[in-house]
């Protein structure tokens, strides 16, 4: 049935060339086909979806990874349809496919852009042996609220990781040729200001400032765009009173007309018929015209394109240009995809699943997320020569479905390997290593067991709880209201405490969690995220010292939930608060008047610290920073300014640290945040080792957008601080000159 096409021997012509002479072959009924995307019917998809393909009807299914399923939908496309136009195949590679890497925000706690480009390398070529060719990752919503569930998808609170992470990400997915076997296209999401919905309840409203929004939520997808993401995702959110979906400031003048954004948008799962219940529009009529026109180029299921749009152009109500534009986006991905070259997949042209190098790179990203939260007189590392007997405890020891996290699809549990599985290998007999889960799941609340749990730690050296969130405690529509361990979990550690033997947290969770209630309790934590398919070779290697833990929070741990959002980079108030300004209610004096302490931004009952900052991670090894120096104490607007420090490790081991560049502007046009993170490298050093850290600072890294929504760098006075957390580290100053 396929006419033979130009843009099939399209040769040398370029891809705008063979964009517009397809789009001028095409009905309109074929070109709103390009904008919609279908589900794909799982083992049914051939049958349910043949006529539509044929007909030109669908542009892109989702969520179909049987390769042989998806040749046939492409043969049909190819062979079947009037213009052989191959379909976008589209599925949620998030954190790995089978392999499953630690969840986002773990691979965001390597602060390693190399490594999490490998992560996401090793998980398109594996995703793209099932014939997908486009992931919806990475997901760059900035967050500062740890209860939304969708954190553990994210890249953290800080905007300027999660550009340099986000970008890493996309260059993993996309490779260095779109067209090259074993890349697909990358989409960035949710575009945007998802992350701040309110109080953390997914779907919930946002209510971002213009100022903000350009400042912190939107930085992430510009970096994004620039490094060649093919797609953007919309968010579900309300923005500031106007959906995401339907929000043409974001997706006209933002994307297209400041950033030029050559790809194509697309909607969330239904969120263009959402438009109505958001109340925005009054029928799916209304919302795909308010979709069309924001500048959504393709809708993820729902219909309302498909079902409206050709009536909506030919009642002269949507202009088919506009639809030609929105369409050539689309075609121009499936060009430079190479689609219309080689639609197929041929799984024997790939890297087979899980082989060595995924499952290294799975392990090495495991052992660069973990972080260690404290380590009270070096319990950690357990020396193996020490100890006689291990007690190992908790619903998380030996969790394979837990330990991979939110959205795995494809995940292969089989795969697993889990931490009392890798305990026991490496103690092969040498060390006696004795098991109690506990509790069934991480939200059980029977302490039957809590007693043999008791026990085992006190016949034990050394008790290893593995604590946590099991995976369906975050990610979509899993908020928490509360942080806490879930279910009777701080009573298991009280017990096992009571059992007098040094005790070392592992928690394993999607999200920051209050700790506040555990902390004392236990001698050591360290915080595993859900580290995925390698779990447990990571943390062996690292609760018994063959690795340092190196990993660095990329979010703020709050001491209870009242503190959020707490983060930071804020702002510093007209009442900032400091150790002497501050009160505990338990130490007001009932007599004192109501002004005689603080007037500051703090809580009584929280002061005003999280309880581990952003940066935070210790380290086996010891780590001192000195001589911070700049090359000038002025610079001019297109400066560039060399900050430099020396670190050294003090320490007995080799290990790596993550050395971090803050600046504070004094002063602006809008405040501006009391620090930011403008820099980072992670380093390597033997014990005695020094090492001369050096960061470049241009003047643009200095702009911010001002009250005019201009970005501006101005002069002035900053601070500047290099060290390993954005709470310690060695300051010094600068200014900014007028070039006059
Ligand atoms: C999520 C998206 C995801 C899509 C497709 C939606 O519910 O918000 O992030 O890509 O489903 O699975």
């Amino acid at each position: 049935m396929a006419i033979a096409t130009s843009h099939k021997q399209a040769g040398q012509a370029s891809i705008e060339q063979r964009v517009e002479d397809l789009l001028r072959q095409m009905t309109l009924a074929e070109k709103v086909g390009q904008m919609n995307q279908v589900e794909s019917g799982g083992d049914h998809a051939v049958v349910h979806l043949r006529h539509a393909i044929q007909d030109g009807h669908i542009g892109s299914v989702l969520n179909q990874v049987d390769v042989e399923i998806v040749n046939e939908l492409q043969r049909i496309a190819e062979n079947e349809s009037r213009l052989g136009i191959p379909l976008l195949v589209g599925r949620d590679v998030i954190h790995g496919f089978k392999t499953v890497m630690p969840i986002p925000l773990g691979q965001a706690a390597s602060w390693d852009p190399d490594l999490v480009r490998d992560c996401a390398r090793v998980a398109a070529r594996e995703a793209a042996r099932s014939g997908v060719n486009w992931t919806f990752a990475p997901m760059i919503d900035i967050t500062r609220d740890p209860r939304w569930g969708r954190i553990a998808e994210s890249l953290g609170e800080d905007a300027y990781l999660a550009s340099e992470l986000g970008v890493a990400m996309v260059e993993g997915f996309q490779g260095d040729d779109l067209a090259s076997v074993g890349s697909i296209a990358a989409c960035a999401k949710h575009f945007a200001g998802y992350g701040a919905v309110e109080s953390g309840r997914d779907y919930a409203t946002t209510n971002v400032s213009e100022n903000e929004l350009r400042n912190v939520h939107l930085r992430p997808f510009k970096a994004a765009i620039d490094a060649g993401a093919s797609t953007l995702m919309t968010s579900f959110s309300d923005l500031d009173g106007v959906p995401a979906t339907g929000n043409d400031f974001l997706l006209r003048q933002v994307l297209r007309e400041e950033w030029g954004f050559d790809g194509f948008v697309v909607s969330d799962w239904d969120s263009v018929r959402q438009l109505a219940i958001h109340g925005l529009t009054e029928n799916d009529a209304a919302s795909a015209l308010a979709a069309a026109t924001a500048g959504v180029d393709m809708e993820m299921a729902g219909g309302a394109y498909i079902h409206h749009l050709p009536k909506l152009v030919e009642e002269g109500r949507v202009d088919e240009a506009m639809i030609d534009e929105m369409v050539a986006n689309i075609l121009r991905v499936k060009f430079r995809l190479g689609l219309f070259e080689n639609p197929y997949t041929n799984p024997s042209d790939l890297p087979a699943i899980a082989d060595e190098h995924a499952l290294d790179t799975a392990v090495q990203a495991a052992l660069q997320s973990a972080v260690l939260l404290k380590n009270d007189d070096h319990a950690l590392p357990l020396s193996v020569e020490r100890l006689s007997s291990v007690a190992v405890i908790g619903p998380m020891a030996d969790a394979p479905y837990e330990q991979l996290g939110t959205w795995i699809f494809d995940g292969d549990i089989q795969l697993s390997v889990t931490p009392l599985q890798a305990i026991r290998r490496m103690l092969d007999g040498n060390v006696e290593v004795r098991y109690v889960r506990a509790m069934d799941t991480s939200r059980s609340r029977q302490s039957d067991t809590f007693d043999e749990a008791a026990a085992i730690a006190g016949d034990a050296d050394v008790a290893v709880l593995f604590l946590g969130e099991e995976s369906i405690l975050s990610g979509e529509a899993h908020s928490r209201a509360d942080i806490n361990l879930p279910g009777d979990q701080a009573e298991l550690v009280r017990r096992v405490r009571e059992a007098g033997k040094p005790v070392i947290a592992v928690i394993m969770a999607g999200r920051p969690l209050t700790l506040t209630n555990i902390v004392d309790q236990v001698d050591a934590i360290l915080f595993a995220w859900h580290p995925g398919t390698m779990a447990g070779p990571a943390i062996a290697d690292l609760l018994f010292g063959i690795e340092s833990p190196s990993g660095k929070l990329p979010v703020t741990f709050p001491r209870m939930v009242g503190q959020i959002p707490i983060y930071y980079n804020q702002k510093n108030t007209g009442k900032p608060p400091s150790p002497d300004t501050i009160i505990h209610l338990d130490d007001i004096d009932p007599k004192a008047s109501q002004t005689s302490h603080g007037l500051t931004a703090f809580h009584l009952d929280a002061g005003y610290t999280p309880l581990f900052a952003f940066g935070h991670g210790l380290s086996y090894a010891r780590f001192e920073y000195q001589n911070l120096r700049t090359n000038a104490s002025e610079i001019r607007p297109g400066d560039t300014l060399q900050v430099s420090a020396e670190l050294t490790n003090t320490g007995e081991v080799p290990a790596e640290e993550v050395a971090q560049l803050y600046v504070r502007d004094l002063v602006g046009n809008v405040t501006r945040p009391v620090k930011e993170l403008k820099g980072f490298k992670r380093l390597r050093l033997d014990p005695g080792q020094t090492i001369e850290v050096e960061f470049r600072l241009h003047t643009d890294d200095l702009a911010f957008y001002d009250r005019n929504m201009q970005l501006v760098t101005e002069p002035g006075e900053f601070h500047v601080w290099i060290g390993g957390s954005s709470e310690t580290g060695l300051r010094t100053e600068f200014r900014i000159v007028d070039s006059d």
